[in-house]
C-alpha cells in the first residue's frame, strides 16, 4: 500500500516510515522541513537499504497535496506534520491554529477530491487537561488547556464532524502519552533545536555534558517521591500503533472515527527517569530540584485497553530499554 505521511522527515514519522516501509509499504514523506533535516531520508536509506520519496511541501499547499496523492496512488494518509511546543503555542497561537488546524484541514479537502479516505492523525494526551481519574481513558472528558492542546482538539473534533457528513472516511485520531527512546541503529531520533522543552532530551543533553544540571520541575507533588509522573512510550513501539491503526481502518467496522489512547498504562516519575538514564548510559545526571513548572500535572497515564482489544496494539518496550536507544541516539547524533 502507498501511504503519505506528512511530518514524515520529524521524530515520531521517521520511525513510523521505517516500520511501514519494513513491511513492505511504500511510503511517501511529505515535509516542509521546519523542524527537520533533509538528510534524515539518507539515514532512513541506511536503515531500509532504499531511500523514500520525500516531497519538500506545506501542508497548508492543497494543490501540491493533491498531485502527491495521485502522483503516487497513495491509499491512506498519517498526519504527523504541526507544530508541537506547549510554550511557543502561548507565545504564537496564531502560528499553531495555522498550521496544526488550517493544515489538516487543506490535507482533507486534499484527501477528499482524490478520494483518499483513511486517516491516521498524531494527537496527543494534552487533548484531557487535568487528569479528573487516572488511567486516562478515552471516555475522560477532554479540556485541553493551552493554545496547542486546543489545536489538537479543534482537529480532532473536525475530524469527528467529517465523519459524521460522510460515511466512506475511516479516522483514527492516536492519543501520544509521552514519546522517547530511538530507533536500535542510533540513525534517527529526537534532535530537538535549542533548549530542549523535553524531559529525556535534556537528561540525554545533561549526560553527554553539553548541559550543567536538570532542573527538576516540583518536588512537592502527590506522588511516590514528589516529582512529576508520566507514561513515557518508547517511539518504535508508538510507531507500531501507527501501522495497528492502518490495518484496523481497512476492517469492514472501521468507518467513522475512533481515538485511541497509545501509552503504556505505567506512569514513572522524574527522579525514576533519571535514575534508568544513569544506569543505561553509565554517566552522572546531576539535577536540582526547582519550582513547578506552570501547566504541569501531578500524574498523567494511560489506560491502553481499547488499544489493546481494538488494535490488537500492546506497548513492549520498558523504561530501561528507552534509556538505552534515547542514549545510543545522543551519541551519534552529536556527530551527525
Ligand atoms: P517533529 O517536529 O519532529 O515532526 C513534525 C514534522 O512536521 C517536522 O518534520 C516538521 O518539519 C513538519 N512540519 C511542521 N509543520 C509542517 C507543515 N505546515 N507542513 C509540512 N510539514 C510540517 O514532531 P514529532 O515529535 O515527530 O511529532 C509529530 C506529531 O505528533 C505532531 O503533530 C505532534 O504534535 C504530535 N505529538 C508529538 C508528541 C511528542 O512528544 N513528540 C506528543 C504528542 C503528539
Ligand atoms: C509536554 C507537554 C505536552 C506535550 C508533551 C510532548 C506541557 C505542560 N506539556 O508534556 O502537551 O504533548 O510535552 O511533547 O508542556 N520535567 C522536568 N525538567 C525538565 C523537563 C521536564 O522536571 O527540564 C518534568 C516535567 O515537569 C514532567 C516530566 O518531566 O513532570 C515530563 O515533562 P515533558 O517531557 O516536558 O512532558 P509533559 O510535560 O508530560
Amino acid at each position: 500500500m502507498s501511504i503519505l505521511l506528512t511530518g514524515g522527515v520529524g521524530y515520531i514519522g521517521s520511525h513510523a516510515a521505517v516500520t511501514l516501509a519494513q513491511i513492505g509499504h511504500k511510503v511517501v514523506l511529505y515535509d516542509n522541513l521546519s523542524n527537520s533535516r533533509a538528510d534524515v531520508v539518507s539515514r532512513l536509506a541506511r536503515i531500509l537499504g532504499h531511500a523514500p520519496v520525500l516531497i519538500e511541501g506545506d501542508v497548508r499547499d492543497t494543490e501540491l497535496l493533491a498531485q502527491t496523492l495521485r502522483t503516487y496512488s497513495v491509499s491512506a494518509v498519517m498526519h504527523f506534520a504541526g507544530l508541537k511546543a506547549v510554550g511557543e503555542s502561548v507565545a504564537q497561537p496564531l502560528a499553531y491554529y495555522d498550521n496544526n488546524v488550517t493544515g489538516t484541514q487543506c490535507l482533507v479537502r486534499a484527501m477528499r477530491r482524490c478520494g483518499v479516505r483513511k486517516l491516521v492523525f498524531s494527537s496527543s494526551a494534552t487533548v484531557y487537561g487535568e487528569p479528573q481519574y487516572l488511567p486516562l481513558d478515552e471516555k475522560h472528558p477532554t479540556h485541553a488547556v493551552n493554545p496547542y492542546g486546543r489545536s489538537k482538539l479543534h482537529v480532532e473534533e473536525m475530524l469527528s464532524d467529517l465523519a459524521v457528513s460522510d460515511a466512506d472516511w475511516r479516522i483514527a485520531c492516536l492519543r501520544y502519552f509521552n514519546p522517547v527512546g530511538a530507533h536500535s541503529s542510533g540513525l534517527i531520533g529526537e534532535d530537538p533545536n535549542g533548549t530542549p522543552n523535553n524531559l529525556m532530551p535534556y537528561i540525554a543533553q545533561v549526560a553527554t555534558g553539553r548541559r550543567d544540571r536538570l532542573s527538576v520541575f516540583g518536588g512537592d507533588y502527590d506522588t511516590p517521591d514528589g516529582t512529576g509522573v508520566r507514561d513515557y512510550i518508547h517511539v518504535t513501539d508508538l510507531a507500531d500503533g501507527h501501522l495497528a491503526a492502518l490495518n484496523f481502518l481497512g476492517r469492514d467496522d472501521a468507518a467513522g472515527w475512533h481515538a485511541f489512547n497509545l501509552g503504556t498504562g505505567t506512569g514513572h516519575s522524574v527522579l525514576e527517569v533519571i535514575q534508568a538514564f544513569e544506569r543505561a548510559s553509565g554517566m552522572n545526571v546531576p539535577y536540582e530540584i526547582v519550582a513547578r513548572r506552570p501547566g504541569d500535572v501531578a500524574s498523567s497515564y494511560a489506560s491502553s485497553d481499547k488499544a489493546r482489544q481494538i488494535l490488537g496494539w500492546q506497548a513492549g518496550v520498558r523504561l530501561d530499554e528507552m534509556c538505552i536507544s534515547a542514549w545510543r541516539w545522543q551519541q551519534h547524533c552529536a556527530q551527525l
